[in-house]
């Protein structure tokens, strides 16, 4: 098979970017390869520096996904010869693929230079929900080029909030807020997401309009075992709260469809739909909270069918390819029991799978919390196995997902690294090492000390302290001693 490309090339760059390509996308999984064929072909025609340069970044790569047998040197010219593409196609899983934490990863038409993602967290900073400067400031120290970012949970209507001072992104004046936030990350040349979310019961009167009951799927409250964090910083137990009729599903689809709207038109990549941990859309899925009679309750497919409109709905507004969606089948987070999490998760998965083949496009991704986030093991009812079990369900679900699989929950370097290592996940999100560490990716990157993060601020209001003033490497380590203390 001749190569005649006469374009540059970096095999460090452009190689493992195309052995990222699941099989999904088998043709131009095959094109990419054979393009980058055609560098190789071209440049270990060269010198001999080149050969040995191509070989320890290249053709080592390119070994490992197609098989040695597929690939050979044709002596005397260098030349580079790729048996039979199809059967390489074929023959060839996803997982032959190499990567890194800290290696390329195409998330459908974005281009990340690695996969260390910023978890979505709620601060607190958006005063009256509206995003400020602080908020300007705090994205921007963690965006790193070619980074991907998920913002903090944003209101998508008045009645979604369940914490004081969350932004929103349901009217003219906070899309024009979060436009700065979005400008300033994308000058740094990442990508970032608007975390789309309605808290459902875990909300308080004071914190609904004309102080009305907060909804959900159940008249059932949250339990005792969890306090709400109140306006004036004291702590207070969750009201009971009101089932939505039938009837008005579709007008809380319809806030969500109309808050993604919003996201980009405040310049947002897309945006990521908070299923997870324990609020409106896990309230649905989750058969220890929705004791419903309806068609939204009962059975997994009506207990899903919510979030899948809601996926849908969006995807059909603003693109499927800008829509991210954010499970926590096996997490317990706010009463969140599910009697058989692996079902429930296989069914949303199905049901995404089957979505982007409807809609003949697939999704940016789905992110999966697994529970080593919330104390392990603590559950009432303990039915959540040991941890192995539950690594082994993400697995599973990693494996059942058409798509980019992101992870998160008690992730540090050597498990990030791990995941990525193994083919458990694509992109690892990481939450609190993010909060205390603005440049994590290059500590990470080059295994610098990380700073500590000081829990008693997550969610205070001041825009400076325990939100934008934790030391990255390049300031030096003055402030490590002193956060590390508190
Ligand atoms: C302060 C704080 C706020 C959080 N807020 C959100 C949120 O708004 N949306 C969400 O999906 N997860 C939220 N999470 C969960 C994180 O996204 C992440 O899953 C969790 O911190 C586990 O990851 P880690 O072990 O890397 O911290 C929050 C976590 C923390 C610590």
């Amino acid at each position: 098979m001749p190569y005649n490309s006469r374009r540059p090339f970096s095999p460090v760059s452009f190689l493992p970017r195309c052995l990222h390509s699941p099989l999904f996308f088998s043709s131009q999984w095959v094109y990419v390869l054979e393009l980058e064929a055609c560098h190789l072909d071209q440049n270990l025609d060269t010198t001999t520096d080149y050969i040995d340069e191509c070989k320890t970044d290249g053709l080592k790569l390119l070994r490992k996904a197609v098989g040695s047998r597929y690939i050979k040197i044709i002596p005397s010219t260098h030349r580079i010869q790729i048996s039979d593409p199809n059967q390489i196609m074929a023959e060839t899983p996803p997982s032959a693929d190499n990567p890194t934490l800290f290696s390329p990863f195409k998330m459908g038409k974005f281009n990340l230079s690695h996969r260390v993602v910023l978890a979505p967290m709620t601060r607190c900073r958006a005063l009256n929900s509206i995003p400020n400067q602080a908020l300007v400031e705090y994205y921007r120290q963690r965006a790193t080029a070619g980074g991907f970012l998920i913002t903090e949970g944003t209101m998508i209507s008045p009645t979604s909030a369940g914490f004081p001072h969350v932004p929103g992104i349901f009217n003219q004046e906070q899309v024009e807020a979060w436009k700065k936030v979005v400008d300033a990350v994308h000058e740094k040349g990442a990508v970032i997401f608007c975390q789309l979310w309605h808290v459902g019961r875990a909300s308080h009167q004071v914190y609904q309009p004309n102080g009305v009951a907060p909804i959900s799927s159940t008249s059932k409250p949250i339990s005792k075992k969890w306090r709400i964090l109140m306006p004036d910083g004291t702590h207070a137990q969750y009201p009971n709260p009101r089932p939505l009729a039938t009837h008005e599903i579709p007008e809380v689809v319809e806030d969500y469809r109309l808050a993604a709207v919003n996201a980009i038109e405040a310049g947002f990549d897309g945006i990521e739909i908070h299923g997870a941990h324990g609020y409106l859309l896990d309230q649905f899925m989750k058969d220890g909270i929705n004791n419903r009679t309806d068609e939204y309750g009962g059975s997994l497919a009506n207990r899903c069918k919510f979030l899948l409109k809601v996926v849908k709905s969006i995807a059909t507004a603003i693109g499927a390819d800008k829509v991210g969606v954010r499970i926590s089948p096996a997490i317990d987070h706010l009463d969140a029991m599910d009697s058989d999490p692996r079902s429930l998760g296989l069914e949303v998965i199905e049901g995404l799978n089957k979505l982007q083949v409807e809609l003949g496009s697939k999704l940016t991704y789905i992110h999966v919390t697994q529970p080593r986030y919330t104390a392990y093991g603590q559950t009432e009812a303990g039915s959540h196995g040991s941890e192995e079990e539950v690594a082994e369900l993400m697995k599973i679900w990693r494996r059942a997902f058409m798509g980019t699989f992101v992870c998160s929950g008690g992730y540090n370097r050597e498990l990030g690294i791990e995941a990525v290592a193994k083919g458990d996940a694509d992109l690892v999100a990481y939450g609190r090492l993010f909060i205390s560490n603005p440049d994590l990716v290059l500590r990470l990157k080059v295994n610098a000390p990380l700073n500590r993060y000081v829990r008693a601020s997550f969610y205070t209001h001041d825009p400076v302290v325990g939100y934008t003033d934790y030391p990255s490497l390049e300031k030096g380590n003055g402030n490590l001693e002193r956060l590390s203390r508190m």
